[in-house]
């Protein structure tokens, strides 16, 4: 089984942005520690954390042609503007898990709006790096109960 993990923008920050916010860690220490899970799991991850919208989408499309079956998403502020981004994970119908390190819902009003959450299975906000793995366990978890 493979699965998606996609960081937006500002995400390569991690680490150093608003450690306040989002924490100490590095976006390669969260991802180290969630490939140990994935591992744990029998999951194959492919990673790809980048700034621009229409990477973001491309690689979308891509994991369409390559039976990627479902996707961990933290779209950065994309999550509060994008109905491309959005459109693209409609189009693929690939079960996808929005997460936020921080608690989107606490903090300023923008982010409560995500154009992502009515095309995903679910949103995880608030646990920190936590969140990819819960994101990771619900993507399995829904596979297995489904017998496939
Ligand atoms: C974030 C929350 C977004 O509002 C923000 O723009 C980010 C990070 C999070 O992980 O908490 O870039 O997605």
């Amino acid at each position: 089984m493979k699965i998606l993990v996609l960081n937006g923008p500002n995400l390569n920050l991690l680490g150093v942005r608003e450690p306040g916010i989002y924490g100490n860690q590095t976006l390669e220490d969260i991802l180290t520690d969630l490939g140990q899970a994935a591992a744990a799991l029998g999951v194959e991850l492919a990673c790809l954390q980048s700034n621009h919208e229409g990477v973001l989408i491309d690689r979308i499309h891509q994991a369409h042609q390559e039976a990627v079956r479902g996707i961990i998403l933290n779209p950065g502020g994309l999550t509060h503007t994008s109905v491309a981004l959005r459109d693209a994970i409609a189009g693929v119908g690939i079960p996808t898990v929005e997460v936020h390190l921080s608690n989107v819902h606490a903090r300023e009003e923008f982010r409560r709006h995500s154009f992502i959450a009515p095309v995903a299975i679910g949103q995880i906000s608030g646990f920190g790096a936590l969140g990819y793995e819960l994101a990771l366990r619900a993507l399995v978890g829904r596979k297995e109960s489904r017998g496939k």
